[in-house]
């Protein structure tokens, strides 16, 4: 991905818009969740989180060896709780994993967390991108690319169930991406505060 600039992005949003409220980004692997979550952070002066990083934390372990000691059954009881755990915070920008959306709860989770944005690309793109990483243990099998088409299939509708925006990222670049993220959240928060 291009990486432009945006002067824009950078300001930091009016603290009256902004209390009580969190940008959360979900989408598969591969999306660019953590890379354009710590722009909009930037860009709006919040902070940035990572709930799989949040994970290995309490874990103590990194991702692989919590699926192999705890299936994936284990690791989604974790991400439940680093979710309940963000619940209360403010002014955080969320990044999370790409199945995030496979437990029903977590959906309630993440719309009761703040603005939910949906961040989507091709197969092709994806698979590209993922490729280069062997940390991902659902995509662990003899053929992966299968296994990515089969998620993004189980997975779309679940996705569409958590966002307040989508956001196509296929044409754009990262500052691209997290202004229009930062314009959208600022009207939302905006409104929001005005209820
Ligand atoms: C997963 C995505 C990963 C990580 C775990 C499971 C998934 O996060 O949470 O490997 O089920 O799609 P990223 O989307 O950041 O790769």
């Amino acid at each position: 991905m291009n990486s432009g600039n945006h002067d824009d992005s950078q300001k930091s949003v009016d603290a009256s818009c902004a209390d009580g409220f969190n940008v959360v980004l979900v989408g598969f692997m591969g999306v660019g969740k953590t890379a354009i979550g710590e722009r909009v952070a930037a860009g709006l002066g919040f902070r940035f989180a990572d709930t799989d990083k949040l994970i290995e934390t309490a874990a103590g372990k990194p991702i692989p060896e919590i699926f192999l000691e705890r299936g994936e059954a284990g690791f989604r009881a974790l991400e439940t709780s680093v979710l309940k755990q963000l619940l209360g915070e403010e002014h955080l920008v969320i990044s999370t994993g790409g199945g995030v959306v496979t437990v029903p709860e977590n959906i309630r989770l993440l719309h009761r967390l703040g603005y939910v944005v949906l961040l989507t690309t091709t197969e092709d793109v994806i698979f590209r991108r993922i490729s280069a990483n062997q940390n991902r243990p659902l995509l662990q099998t003899p053929n992966p690319r299968k296994t990515v088409r089969e998620l993004l299939a189980a997975r779309a509708h679940l996705y569409k169930q958590a966002a307040d925006l989508e956001i196509d990222t296929t044409e754009l670049n990262e500052a691209e991406i997290a202004f229009g993220i930062c314009e959208s959240a600022r009207v939302q928060f905006r409104n929001d505060s005005r209820k």
